[in-house]
């Protein structure tokens, strides 16, 4: 959607993952403070989203939508306003249906008023849910919103959340700028990696203003282990996907920030270029030595090497799978060891990577590796 958002993928936080209906002011605002005193939100981590269970169960007399009186007494233009004080930017969440999926009231034929509103509270950001849709096409209800949004003159950043069923990617570049493609993650490795193999397919109808979303982040949550946290933020970092933290930020540990702040990873995800990375080759039992890959700025190239066997193994990744001529020279940088590992590799490049973990690495071809190409590509 061209507003002028999501240029890159959208950072930040959304409560549904860790809190579910189990949200109040309070912990949004302990999660702003969060977020900005373990750094995440100078990382680019700025949206605070607001999930299902923030309204009342009808609307008032007017019509208007109403924030929970006992979980948000305070409204929501207050919250926003301690939100945007600490720098960052406040989502809300609504539905092209009748009920929200928590069976709040939804926005399905109020899509001016509920907008106004939105823009009332200065809001910075809507999902907008697929729930009680009535059997309406989505194509026919995901549109109104956005040209309600676009009325109010605030600029909204507009999240589709249609979990993928219409296909969306194929129509949905000119109305959100982004939209999920897939059911709901939940926080476990069958989840995370069939999840990320189905958002694949949708690679080539990513781009800025407008992302895949194969949905937020599990990292922190508990049911995956290190090494597999490891492996879901590198590959949702390479696959462009919106980087929305799912954890309590407040008890954050030492571990889940690291993964989570590694600077070189998100510089991948935020890469201006802004092309999805995509699983390139694959191989080994069941196809789990995984090659995923995708062009960055500066003829540079994102890799991961992701192994999903249940034993460490070596990974190889040859040039030509990823877009290099076999002759031509590249330096490899692990952005997990934050380390140049080789100066100058040819042809092809493999790690040992253990079980269901993920290396990525950055290979920068030299000049006259790339003058070559130019040449020979004339
Ligand atoms: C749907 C969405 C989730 C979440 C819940 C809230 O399942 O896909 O991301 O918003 O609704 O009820």
């Amino acid at each position: 959607l061209n507003n002028g958002l999501a240029r890159t993928p959208q950072m930040g936080w959304n409560s549904w993952n860790f809190f579910a209906c189990n949200i109040n002011e309070t912990v949004i605002k302990e999660t702003a403070d969060a977020l900005v005193s373990t750094g995440l939100a100078e990382l680019g981590y700025v949206y605070v989203n607001i999930d299902d269970c923030w309204s009342s169960l009808k609307r008032n007399s007017e019509g208007q939508l109403v924030p929970d009186p006992k979980t948000f007494p305070s409204g929501i233009k207050a919250l926003a306003d301690y939100i945007h004080a600490k720098g960052l930017k406040l989502g809300i969440y609504s539905d092209a249906g009748v009920s929200t999926c928590q069976v709040r009231p939804g926005s399905l034929y109020h899509e001016n008023d509920d907008a106004k509103l939105f823009a009332s509270w200065d809001l910075d950001y809507l999902k907008y849910d697929n729930c009680y849709n009535l059997g309406i096409e989505p194509k026919k209800r995901y549109p109104p919103m956005r040209d309600a949004l676009n009325e109010t003159g605030r600029t909204i950043f507009y999240s589709i959340c249609e979990w993928g069923v219409d296909d969306p990617a194929l129509w949905a570049g000119k109305i959100g700028n982004s939209w999920r493609t897939t059911d709901d993650i939940n926080d476990t490795w069958a989840s995370m990696t069939t999840i990320a193999d189905l958002n694949d397919k949708w690679a080539a109808y990513a781009g800025p203003g407008g992302w895949n979303d194969p949905d937020m982040l599990e990292v922190g949550n508990g049911g995956m282990t290190f090494e597999e946290y490891r492996a879901h933020f590198s590959i949702w970092a390479l696959m462009k996907a919106p980087l929305l933290i799912g954890c309590d930020v407040r008890s954050i540990t030492a571990e889940t920030l690291e993964l989570l702040s590694n600077k070189e990873v998100i510089a991948v995800n935020q890469d201006p270029l802004g092309v999805q990375g995509r699983k390139v080759h694959v191989s080994g039992p069941d196809g789990c030595e995984q090659v995923w890959a995708g062009p960055l700025s500066g003829h540079r190239v994102v890799v991961a090497l992701w192994n999903r066997c249940s034993n460490a193994t070596a990974i190889t990744v040859n040039w030509e799978v990823i877009g290099l001529q076999s002759s031509a020279r590249a330096s490899v940088r692990d952005l997990w060891q934050h380390k140049d590992v080789v100066g100058d590799a040819v042809s092809s490049f493999s790690a040992r990577v253990d079980a269901h973990d993920s290396h990525l690495y950055i290979f920068t071809p030299h000049t006259e590796s790339l003058f070559k190409n130019l040449v020979q590509s004339e």
